[in-house]
This record gives structure tokens, C-alpha cells and sequence, in this order.
């Protein structure tokens, strides 16, 4: 089963790596307060060696990489191909010469023990099959004293912007609510679990935050294709329907979203759980 899991998470990560590069800015506008508290807490040094696990296409790593200098490095890795490509373009196209590329999965990697100083992920741990074996591997990788920030998407309630459109999804085909600590997008949204997860895998959290952002879509139009272009396996179980179904699902998502969306624009809130942990 959970193999099955990986190999259909890494081919709808495939899928989206083009959607992702084309809307980079947008996406990294829209979750600056998410990404510069994890390179805040992360606190990179000049000269040390940070790793990006899961990076799509690498803004978070990259932003990190310019506080380590000429003789610090940024090891920035995914394990779709193609996320790693277009992470590759935006550290050639910001002229950053400390970014090596990998594609490795988190899961298991391609790395020795205690080799790097720090960890940053985000919006990935939630997806992985197996987060604990994930955090695991993280914590095998850092060296004594090294530390991880990482952030996963917080109380669904929270994030209108995902949960209405999974909802309006599962109330038009009459499909059943998934297990919520199966991997996806709101797995870790409860602090308690991800506490628990972090405990199997033997790190200590020093810092649990709440952080709060918000999508600034221009129009519903513009979320709708966050949703059908961006959104991993919400993406492409919509997108596998008759187009009926998917206008179904869209309008139902409209209409419940009328009253959430705020000026200027349509602006969705999203929060989500950002930690430090040792
Ligand atoms: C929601 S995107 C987040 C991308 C990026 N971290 C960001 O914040 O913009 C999730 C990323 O996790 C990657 N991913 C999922 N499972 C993974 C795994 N087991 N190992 C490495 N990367 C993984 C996907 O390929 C995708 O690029």
C-alpha cells in the first residue's frame, strides 16, 4: 500500500512541477510570512551545510542559501525530477553559485550520517508515506546540535482555500472522507500529532507556531486554477472527472467560498503549523 502511495504521489508531482514554476512568484508572495518564518527560525550560518528536503521548486531553500556564503552550501532536493529543474533555473537565474541539486526522496536518503547542520521543509512532510520514517532519515542526516524548521498546513477550517474545494469534491461524488493521518495535505494539522511524529523519530520541538497567510487570487478563476493545476492529488482526482463533474464541483466550491474570499481581490486565508525542532 504504501508503495503504491509513493509511486502515485511521485507521478502527480511530476505532473505539477510545471504549474508550480509558473506560478512561483504568486505562490511564494502569497506564503512570505510561512517561508521567512522557516529561514528565520532556521537561522542559517555563513559556512554551513542546509539541506532542503522536498523544495518543488526550491524558493525556500534558495531564500536560506543567500545567508550561507561562498563557503556554505544549500543541498536542495525533491524527489520529482522535474521540481528539481526548475529549482535548478531559479538558483541559475538569482546567480546563486551555493546550491548544489538532487533528486532524492526524504523517505530515504541519498546522504550520510550526521553531514549537515540544518533541515528546512515545506509543505512536505504531511505527504510522505511514511513521515515518521521521514523525520527519521532527517534526523539521522544532522550533524549533534543541528535543528529542523518545517511547516505543514494547519486545522482545515483554517484553510478554506483547500478544505472547500476537497469537500465540495467528496459531496458531489459521494465519496468518503479519508482517514486524516493518512498522508495529504491536513495529516499533520493537528499539533498534537505532529508532536507525536516527531517524538517517534526522536526530535525535540522547540518552537510550534501558528502561521497565518493569505492566497491573494485576483478572482475565483484564478483559485480555481490553483486548484486544477497546483493542488497535487485534489488536482488530479478533479481533474480526472467528466467536465460536468468538474464544473459540478467548481460551482458548489464558488458558492461556498462567496462568503470566505476578502477585498482586495479574492483572498483566501490559510494557516499553517511551523516548527523548530532539535
Ligand atoms: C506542496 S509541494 C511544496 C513544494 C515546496 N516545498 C514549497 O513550499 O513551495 C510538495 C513537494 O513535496 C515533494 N515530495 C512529496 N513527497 C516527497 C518525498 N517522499 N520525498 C521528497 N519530496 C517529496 C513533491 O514532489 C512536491 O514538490
Amino acid at each position: 500500500m504504501a508503495e503504491d502511495y509513493r509511486q502515485a504521489s511521485l507521478d502527480i508531482w511530476e505532473q505539477m512541477a510545471a504549474g508550480w514554476e509558473s506560478d512561483r512568484r504568486g505562490v511564494w508572495e502569497s506564503s512570505r510570512p510561512v517561508g521567512e518564518w522557516l529561514v528565520g527560525a532556521l537561522d542559517p550560518q555563513p559556512g554551513e551545510t542546509i539541506l532542503e528536503l522536498a523544495a518543488g521548486v526550491g524558493d525556500t531553500g534558495i531564500a536560506a542559501a543567500s545567508r550561507l556564503g561562498t563557503s556554505g552550501r544549500l543541498i536542495s532536493t525533491d524527489f520529482a525530477a522535474p521540481m528539481v529543474e526548475a529549482a535548478r533555473r531559479r538558483a541559475e537565474e538569482l546567480g546563486a553559485s551555493n546550491v548544489e541539486f538532487r533528486t532524492m526522496d526524504a523517505e530515504q536518503m541519498d546522504l550520510a550520517d550526521d553531514s549537515v547542520d540544518g533541515v528546512v521543509c515545506r509543505w512536505g512532510y504531511m505527504l510522505m508515506a511514511d513521515p515518521v520514517a521521514a523525520l527519521r532519515e532527517t534526523r539521522r542526516v544532522l550533524r549533534p546540535g543541528g535543528r529542523v524548521a518545517f511547516s505543514v498546513w494547519g486545522d482545515p477550517a483554517a484553510n478554506p482555500w483547500a478544505s472547500v474545494p476537497a469537500k465540495a469534491f467528496l459531496d458531489h461524488t459521494g465519496g468518503e472522507p479519508p482517514d486524516p493521518n493518512a498522508p495529504g495535505i491536513f495529516a499533520m494539522a493537528r499539533e498534537e500529532r505532529t508532536r507525536e511524529l516527531l517524538s517517534e523519530a526522536g526530535l525535540e520541538p522547540r518552537r510550534l507556531e501558528h502561521v497565518e497567510m493569505v492566497w491573494a487570487f485576483a478572482t475565483p478563476d484564478e483559485h480555481w486554477h490553483y486548484v486544477m493545476d497546483l493542488a497535487g492529488a485534489l488536482a488530479m482526482v478533479v481533474r480526472s472527472l467528466p467536465e460536468d463533474d468538474q464544473a459540478a464541483i467548481r460551482r458548489l466550491t464558488e458558492e461556498r467560498l462567496e462568503s470566505v474570499a476578502r477585498p482586495p481581490g479574492y483572498g483566501l486565508p490559510g494557516v499553517c503549523l511551523n516548527v523548530l525542532a532539535e
